[in-house]
């Protein structure tokens, strides 16, 4: 069969990550007889250098073409005082919202291999195995109004955090999906004792959860998921939340398997006119352009981005041989 992949290698060690990543699909895909056809495109820093966009046109157009996408990772220091508008990630948020992969899947999963790099004690580690499920294409990240306006003692910056009942219930039921092939356990989290938001989020969670009778609901307050997390983290199956949320505990999630180098993701849940299935591969980590260029950056969460989007074409097979080979080089 054929398997036309996107690869967006972005920024800092995206670039170096991606190649990793890419030689080991172009493996795998001449072990299994695929043809591979893969085509790279232009996002975040790079994007603004080479076309003067983050997210130039011509990369919606081949990532709506393409089976999957491969991302590695964006952000330059160069354009850290630049707008939120012109900087690299725009480009991220740009097609994450433009192919409406509104659901990113986080897992986080300690390895024996790995135990000792944990800052947490080892015996916590044990039966670590959860998937953060995370909402990506809402909330803070995008609402309406937002900006920096006024001067002086007045000038004021302004986010806004918005949901609809529509974007809790679609996430919500994605998160009750993965439960019922894992651990039937789901744990939503919010800050429904301040925020209206997460009143809503709440009150969507509990309307929806007696279509799954067999998978068991918990809430969470944020600060206390935080605090959890460290405490106990095996007592997690599915964590689900809202954007913002995600992106702050599911680096707490990484680091807890030994390093941020290790946590995959897939963004899905977007399908388009044709019936076609959208899904966004990248690591959980960022650019680091405090490594980029030695050629010591681990590739890991990218390699096993790209298991992810194997199996979310239905090519398990492929995607348990590299699986295998990675844990035979963690341990
Ligand atoms: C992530 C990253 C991005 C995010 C940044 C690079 C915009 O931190 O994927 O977690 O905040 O979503
Ligand atoms: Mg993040």
């Amino acid at each position: 069969m054929q398997l036309k992949v996107l690869a967006l290698p972005g920024d800092g060690i995206g670039t170096e990550v991606t190649a990793e990543g890419i030689r080991v699909l172009r493996h795998v895909a001449k072990k299994f007889k695929h043809d591979l056809v893969l085509t790279e495109g232009l996002l975040g820093g790079i994007a603004i250098h080479k076309t003067g966009s983050p997210y130039p046109a011509e990369t919606e157009r081949l990532a709506l073409e393409a089976d999957a996408t491969v991302m590695g990772a964006f952000g330059l220091p160069e354009f850290d005082n630049a707008p939120p508008a012109m900087r690299p990630e725009k480009g991220l948020l740009g097609i994450r919202k433009t192919l409406g992969v509104y659901a990113n899947l986080r897992p986080v999963k300690a390895y024996d291999a790995l135990i000792d790099s944990s800052p947490l004690k080892n015996h916590l580690l044990k039966g670590v195995d959860m998937i953060i499920v995370r909402e990506l294409t809402g909330g803070l990240y995008y609402g309406t109004p937002r900006g920096i306006t006024g001067v002086g003692d007045e000038e004021r910056g302004t986010n806004t955090m918005t949901y609809t009942r529509m974007e809790i219930a679609r996430i919500t039921r994605m998160a009750f999906h993965l439960a019922r092939k894992r651990r039937k356990k789901v744990t939503s989290v919010d800050k429904s004792n301040v925020l209206e938001t997460s009143q809503l989020w709440r009150k969507v969670v509990l309307e929806i959860a007696p279509e799954f009778p067999d998978v068991q609901l918990d809430h969470l307050l944020v600060d206390n998921a935080a605090m959890q997390l460290v405490l106990k983290p095996s007592q997690f199956d599915i964590l689900v939340m809202e954007n913002m949320f995600g992106d702050i505990l599911s680096d707490e999630g990484s680091v807890i398997t030994g390093s941020i180098g290790m946590l995959p993701s897939a963004s899905i849940g977007a399908q388009l006119p044709s019936g076609a299935w959208v899904g966004l591969y990248e690591p959980v980590h960022g650019s680091a352009p405090d490594i980029a260029g030695k050629g010591i950056a681990n590739p890991l969460a990218l390699i096993m981005s790209g298991v992810m989007m194997l199996r979310h074409l239905h090519e398990d097979t492929a995607a348990d041989k590299i699986k295998n080979a990675y844990n035979a080089v963690l341990e």
